[in-house]
């Protein structure tokens, strides 16, 4: 089977309630695990790939792999998808190499910054420029199309710091029928990575119901979906225990002795360092948050954080197990196995799991003929 349009996973997925999720990949371990994962749970899925993502496999790789992934598991629907593309160019090259859906950020400017570092908001109009043209040249191959209305960020703890990152309901149709997208990102007090709230967020999901009664046939996307549960944030932060012998300047460490010329503060201060747990107290977005926003209409749902967290914290299980294990395949087997079930958990959450069989896929010729007579 070949890579399903994000389009049809998605329209198939509004129709009948539930979200599927958008899983970032940047190696051949996690595209497997979600393959495992998708293929365990008979669930559609997305994979996407951001630009660090398409530099760091060299474009090709990504490609290769994700050939792969499909043969090796013809019954899942899968869309690839370019997720933050920036430019044209970007969207240009993700098409090329096959991926049945992008992303145009159209909401940032990626082309310049702002005096503090970070990427200018482009004016509606400007995101309406730049996003129709990605439209008529992704349409043209059949590709599906997600445009961003707001942007993320600018929410400290669970108080909406910045309201107007938040998306404008009432700009929301204008935007979809001038630009033609298929999905929608939202901003809803959301915010990528690890660190996005410190108390149970309180996130504007009211305001996916305002933007569902203006545009009730566009998929909504919902970015910084993580939820950073605190076991994968205590398994990250899981150290091996070290042991002082101040009075001789040796530290035990995994069992092993080590002499010191420090002064005893300095041995404390490199116990601590050693001890330390890594990652601060933080949250992500609650499963059940996730679950009402589907409820409201979301049906994307962005989620890489959790899957970072879930490798990192089982490679380093096991070398805090057997730190002298150097054959890659005992830690990134492991590692593997661990992302699936996470993912696996996700799918079933997020009610996708059991939709496999439910439509035949589409190609890209045959969104080319629809889009051809829109
Ligand atoms: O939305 C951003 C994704 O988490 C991708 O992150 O640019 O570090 O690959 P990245
Ligand atoms: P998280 O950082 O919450 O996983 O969000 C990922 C995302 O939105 C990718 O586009
Ligand atoms: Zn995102």
């Amino acid at each position: 089977m070949p890579m399903t349009p994000m389009k049809q996973i998605l329209d198939e997925a509004k129709a009948k309630g539930y979200g599927v999720g958008a899983y970032n990949v940047n190696n051949m371990e996690q595209i497997q695990a979600i393959m495992k994962a998708a293929n365990q749970t008979h669930s559609p899925l997305i994979i996407q790939a951001s630009r660090g993502a398409l530099e760091y496999t060299n474009f090709c790789y990504l490609k290769h792999l994700m050939l792969a992934a499909v043969e090796d598991n013809p019954e899942v629907p899968v869309a690839l998808h370019l997720d933050h593309g920036d430019t044209i160019e970007t969207v240009k090259k993700a098409i090329e190499i096959g991926f049945t859906s992008v992303m145009i950020d159209g909401s940032l400017d990626y082309g310049h910054k702002t005096k503090s570092g970070s990427h200018a908001p482009r004016s509606f109009e400007d995101n309406i420029r730049v996003t129709r043209e990605v439209v008529d040249y992704a349409h043209a191959y059949g590709v599906s199309v997600e445009g961003e209305l707001g942007t993320l960020g600018g929410i400290e703890e669970d108080t909406v710091t910045d309201e107007a990152n938040l998306t404008d309901p009432d700009q929301v149709e204008e935007f979809v029928k001038r630009t033609g997208v298929d999905a929608l990102a939202i901003a809803i007090g959301t915010s990528h990575g690890a660190y996005k709230f410190k108390h149970e967020p309180k996130l504007a999901l009211d305001l996916v119901n305002e933007i569902v009664k203006r545009v009730p046939k566009t998929a909504l996307v919902m970015h910084g979906s993580s939820s950073v549960p605190k076991e994968l944030t205590d398994a990250v932060n899981t150290c091996p225990a070290v042991e002082l012998k101040m009075d001789k300047r040796v530290i035990l460490f995994q069992g092993q002795e080590y002499n010191t010329s420090c002064e005893k503060d300095g041995v404390r201060l490199m116990a601590d360092l050693l001890a330390k747990p890594n990652m601060p107290h933080t949250m992500g977005v609650p499963i059940s948050q996730i679950q009402d926003a589907v409820k409201r209409g979301i049906t994307k749902i962005n989620v890489d954080t959790d899957g970072r967290l879930g490798v990192t914290a089982t490679i380093r299980q096991v070398f805090a197990r057997k730190p002298a294990e150097f054959d890659p395949r005992k830690y990134l087997g492991p590692a593997r196995d661990s992302l699936a079930k996470i993912i696996a958990e996700k799918m079933v959450a997020f009610g996708t799991a059991g939709h496999i069989g439910d439509y035949k896929p589409k190609t890209l010729a045959d969104m080319k003929a629809f889009y051809a007579v829109k």
